[in-house]
């Protein structure tokens, strides 16, 4: 996820380029620069936040440009790797947001033909395509090279002997277009526009748009005209920080389709996936904190189930100390963040004990990609709420790819079974959305049930560690008191403090444990306990044996962690709500954690 803003009209460009990307850090910082056409075209970009890069900006003369702020997907975050990115004659400049699938053979494509490129993105094959096309017209050249680009895209481009104009594009990531009297705005966000002006037109997918002064022009990828009626924009500038959400947190389950989509982007028809390789594994580790740690432990049901390797889950901060046996597993690292002291030191010992290993981060970059001998990102975007939500939700995705890449390395998994499991993960994006959909009955349920002091969350399998991400999310962000129990081991012990005072959630949707978890249903119930269930739509039985049921869409067992870990941070997000809690900030955590 990148932000970028794009601006044509009568004032000095900088300073409102420079207000609308500092709207738009969330969406990333790890490098930033502006392009801007006055008397030529000026380019000024460096690695590191908005603020680094606008300390050594020049006065730069112009009233037509755009800028950028990225969040490196290709490339290492760098000045070199930075956009906006320049053709050949130095005359075009490009920033875009997303990612260019087939820019390895474009690239390679190019630099046959002469083109010199100097940077490791995908970007950068896009804006010499556009020069190969240009011929006094940088529309029309957009549009011949996009229609050769394949992939996810918002993009802006101006001209040198095109002042004026700026060109933008977009397909599958937004762009919106700001309106305002004898000035236009192109933005990925609103929030970079509010300042300026409240009205706003959407492109969308395999859409182009040209603003100048006096005028919008969007047309689609033939050059066929499209008129769209303008919106008016109502919400106030941190509300559209939020996209209209009342906190990030909310926001960020909301994106679990989207982080879905983008991390299976391009890995999923040959299973190719950031070059990891599986031979000569026979077990796996994995080793994390927190959230990510309860990724690690679904992580071993996937591959156990999928790929039918030996697997087991460990914390980072007991791993790093362990003695460890003598035998090699791959051990995979799991850390949003990629700065968990505890996960890094865990890497280091890996290492030292000859493993060989692989890390699973959101962040490029991140100091996790230096200790390990490979790394997998899941492409989350951004997440800001402390509480992980979205990027949980992109870890178990980047697990089931592992599982399926070992299972057919393997052959523990016959063509007819692959293709299923991958129509399977295709689909999770609708059944996330199904579920989202639900959130007005998760609201009644967290108003029943949030007022609780104890909570206890149960579960069996690979829904277990799903019970206990429920609990942690309930605990970070509404300071209710939940424990979250192998339902099974009730008996031995926690049974004695269930009562009629503390409701139970059972996750029991139809997975080899269900008669089980029935069975242990019935012991917290037999005590009083109010039950909560998520059970597999349709459900029928289930629905006599408890209070309230969450309806799951009908999937295959080894893919319901992910619809259910979406239910519980709802329902723990509607209870931190019910309770005023500051739910981004919840108190004495931080979003990484780079201490032991
Ligand atoms: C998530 O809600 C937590 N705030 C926390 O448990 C977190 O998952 C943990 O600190 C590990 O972070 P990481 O994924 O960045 O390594």
């Amino acid at each position: 996820m990148c932000g970028i803003v794009g601006y044509a009209g009568g004032r000095n460009a900088l300073p409102i380029l420079l207000d609308g990307l500092k709207r738009l850090e969330y969406r990333g910082y790890d490098s930033a620069g502006v392009a801007i056409v006055g008397s030529a075209l000026q380019v000024v970009k460096d690695k590191g936040f908005i603020a680094n890069l606008e300390a050594q900006l020049p006065a730069i003369a112009g009233s037509t440009g755009f800028a950028h702020t990225r969040w490196a997907t290709h490339g290492a975050p760098s000045k070199v790797n930075a956009h906006p990115h320049v053709d050949c004659t130095g005359k075009i400049a490009l920033a875009h947001n997303g990612i260019i699938e087939n820019f390895a053979a474009l690239r390679e494509k190019l630099e046959a033909r002469g083109h010199r490129f100097v940077s490791q993105t995908d970007t950068e094959s896009l804006v010499h395509l556009i020069e190969s096309y240009y011929e006094g017209d940088l529309e029309d050249a957009t549009r011949k090279a996009l229609h050769e680009a394949r992939g996810s895209y918002a993009i802006l481009a101006v001209h040198a002997d095109e002042p004026g104009r700026v060109v933008g594009a977009r397909n599958e990531s937004p762009l919106v277009i700001g309106l305002g009297p004898d000035e236009n705005f192109l933005a990925s966000d609103v929030p970079a526009l509010l300042r300026y002006t409240d009205r706003v037109l959407y492109v969308m997918d395999k859409e182009m748009v040209v603003i100048t002064p006096k005028g919008v022009a969007i047309k689609d990828l033939e050059g066929h005209a499209v008129t769209r009626e303008p919106q008016r924009i109502t919400w106030s500038l941190e509300d559209a920080e939020k996209g209209g959400f009342d906190h990030f947190m909310l926001k960020e389950i909301h994106e679990a389709p989207k982080a879905i989509h983008e991390t299976l982007l391009g890995r999923l028809a040959n299973l190719e996936v950031d070059g990891f390789l599986s031979e000569g594994i026979t077990s796996v580790k994995l080793v994390a904190c927190g959230t990510s740690y309860h990724a690690a432990m679904i992580g071993k049901y996937i591959l156990e189930e999928i790929a039918r390797i030996p697997a087991s889950a460990e914390l980072a901060s007991e791993y790093r100390y362990s003695q460890g046996p003598t035998d090699r597993p791959l051990v995979i690292l799991i850390t949003q963040s990629g700065e968990t002291a505890d996960t890094l030191g865990a890497a280091r010992e890996a290492r030292r004990r000859g493993c060989k290993t692989l890390g699973i981060t959101n962040i490029l970059g991140s100091s996790l990609t230096r200790e390990v001998d490979t790394t997998l990102y899941t492409r989350a975007g951004i997440e800001i709420a402390v509480a992980g939500t979205k990027t949980f939700i992109a870890q178990l995705i980047v697990l089931y790819l592992i599982a399926l890449k070992m299972g057919q390395d393997r052959g523990t998994l016959g063509y007819d079974d692959l293709d299923r499991l991958k129509d399977q993960l295709r689909s999770l994006p609708r059944t996330v959305q199904n579920v989202l959909d639900r959130s007005a009955e998760i609201r009644a349920l967290a108003a029943k049930y949030g007022n609780a002091r104890d909570i206890f969350y149960i579960g069996r399998h690979a829904n277990y560690p799903v019970a206990l991400e429920g609990a942690l999310k309930l605990k970070e962000i509404s300071y209710i008191h939940a424990e979250a129990y192998a339902a099974g081991e009730l008996k031995h012990g926690p049974l004695a403090l269930v009562t009629p005072q503390t409701p139970v959630i059972a996750v029991a949707v139809q997975d080899p444990t269900y008669d089980k978890v029935r069975s242990n249903i019935g012991e917290v119930s037999a005590r009083g306990a109010p039950v909560l269930a998520l059970g597999t739509s349709g459900d029928r039985e289930l629905a006599k044996y408890v209070d309230d049921v969450i309806e799951i869409p009908e999937i295959p067992w080894v893919f319901s962690p992910v619809p259910v870990s979406v239910a519980l941070q709802l329902f723990a997000y509607e209870v931190a709500r019910l309770h005023d809690c500051p739910i981004d900030k919840p108190r004495n955590l931080a979003k990484s954690v780079t201490v032991e």
